[in-house]
């Protein structure tokens, strides 16, 4: 077996110590930035699409109920919105730039205006953490208006940024 002087051998045990798991760390994040980047747009226009449907999903069967078409279920209100809570969180990312020569609803505003349509998404935020609360003190007439107010914000970014049917 060949000697390793030992001023080597310390180097040697250095390098296992910090930069060995150093590497492993880099290489682990970039590996990670480019699972990423390599999601296919068509992918994200299939998973921002759905991530809106499943928003449509647990909202629009509210609105029967805020308009007094169905019964109201305090139950079912309380679930959705839960659901909702997150979901408007999921569909962001997904109207990345590379997914603009996709056929969909997205209209190109959203990529010459990305201040215009943050501002949207922000309002859907605000008027989210409104209803939580607003859920959660259990007024059925302010939950009903919450509900018809949620669904503004999602509708007047609808206006601006999606192509009409
Ligand atoms: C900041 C803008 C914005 C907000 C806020 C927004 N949407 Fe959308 N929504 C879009 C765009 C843009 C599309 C078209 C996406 C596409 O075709 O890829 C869309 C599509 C949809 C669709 C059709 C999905 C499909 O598969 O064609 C539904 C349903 C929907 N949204 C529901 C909602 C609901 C419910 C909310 C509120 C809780 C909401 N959206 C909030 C921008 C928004």
């Amino acid at each position: 077996m060949r000697r390793v002087p030992p001023n080597c051998l310390s180097v040697k045990r250095m390098i296992n110590k910090l930069i060995a798991p150093a590497l492993v760390l880099l290489l682990g994040a970039t590996y990670t930035l480019c699972a990423f980047a390599q999601v296919k747009p068509e992918i994200l226009v299939e998973q921002r699409q759905g991530a809106m449907r499943l928003q449509g999903k647990y909202l629009y069967s509210l609105l029967p109920m805020a308009q007094g078409k169905t019964p109201y279920d305090a139950g079912v209100v309380a679930r959705n919105a839960g659901y909702l809570d997150v979901l408007t969180w999921m569909a962001w990312d997904g109207f990345d730039p590379v997914t603009q020569g996709e056929k969909s609803r997205a209209l190109p505003e959203i990529y010459k205006d990305p201040a215009g349509f943050k501002a949207a998404e922000d309002k859907l935020h605000t008027e989210m953490v409104k209803f939580v609360a607003t859920v959660k003190a259990g007024n059925e007439a302010n939950i009903k208006t919450g509900i018809v107010d949620l669904n503004k914000a999602c509708n007047s970014c609808h206006e601006n940024f999606r192509q009409k049917r």
